[in-house]
């Protein structure tokens, strides 16, 4: 049953209930936070250490995906995005328990990082696909034919790319071809150089600038929150472990770590 559910598609509605549910536990936990006992309130304990660690595994498993998509493994790339959709959700409300409410601090960042990877998504979702299926359901001026000039360089191009495919990867097509992490692994060179021919040929069909800034720029917005998001997050598991005395600041360590600069 789980891997049906999986692999069907997420409703709008599902996505809507779903983070209004996140929101509503979020809010609840704000909410009761006065009653909850200390361990409940302070980042540092047991407990909301924690809960740290299984929000930050299951925010850091979109990251699976991408590998998994880019490594031209997933062979169901559907309920792969299920799983990034609803672990991002559940993710982020077990990072804002963890938090226990302080917000003054660097790491209170990666908490606006959240918020904005997830209002960027939610908006994809829901307002993004259907611009994008507009767009292509019309003719004029998204897919309008280039000059003859920019035609000629397109032919160029396009030969280029079938050369260079023929010693990255003889069996693929130039039409449907796009370069994975293995390639990248296989043959480096070649692959950024494919790559390369492939940024020139979009920005020579202008295809940036005929879809909107909107949705010409969610998609490498969101990707570069994401991996500020998981350098920053290192960066506070590193100072946590390995620099616990400058984060407790003269007062007690009260969780896990290997050093105490
Ligand atoms: C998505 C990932 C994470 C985010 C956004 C996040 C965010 C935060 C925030 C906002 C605080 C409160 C800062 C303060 O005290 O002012 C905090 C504290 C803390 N976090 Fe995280 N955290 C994440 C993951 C983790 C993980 C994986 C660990 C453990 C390996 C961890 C360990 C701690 C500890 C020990 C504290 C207490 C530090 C203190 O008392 O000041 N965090 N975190």
């Amino acid at each position: 049953m789980i891997r049906r559910a999986l692999n069907t598609d997420l409703t709008d509605r599902w996505l809507r209930r779903l983070t209004a549910g996140a929101a509503v536990l979020m809010a609840a936990w704000f909410a009761l936070r006065p009653w909850l006992s200390r361990a409940w309130r302070e980042p540092g304990s047991p407990e909301l250490y924690l809960t740290g660690v299984a929000g930050a595994l299951l925010l850091l498993l979109p990251v699976a995906f991408v590998l998994a998509k880019r490594g031209g493994r997933s062979r169901a790339p559907r309920a792969w995005f299920n799983a990034h959709v609803v672990c991002s959700v559940l993710g982020a409300v077990l990072i804002v328990i963890h938090s226990g409410g302080f917000l003054r601090r660097p790491p209170a960042l990666l908490l606006l990082a959240i918020v904005a990877l997830a209002l960027l998504g939610v908006w994809a979702r829901l307002r993004g696909s259907r611009q994008m299926s507009a767009t292509f359901s019309t003719k004029q001026p998204s897919f309008a034919r280039p000059d003859p000039i920019a035609r000629e360089r397109l032919r160029e191009l396009i030969a280029r790319k079938r050369a260079l495919l023929e010693r990255l990867d003889p069996a693929a097509q130039e039409g449907t071809f796009s370069v994975t992490l293995s390639h990248f692994a296989r043959q480096p060179r070649l692959a950024y150089a494919y790559q390369r021919l492939a940024r020139a040929e979009s920005r020579l069909l202008g295809t940036r600038r005929a879809v909107g800034a909107a949705q010409a720029w969610w998609r490498p917005l969101h990707m570069a929150i994401a991996w500020i998001f998981v350098l920053g997050v290192l960066i506070h598991v590193l100072t946590v472990t390995f620099f616990a005395g400058y984060v407790a600041d003269g007062g007690v360590i009260t969780w896990w770590h290997l050093a105490q600069w």
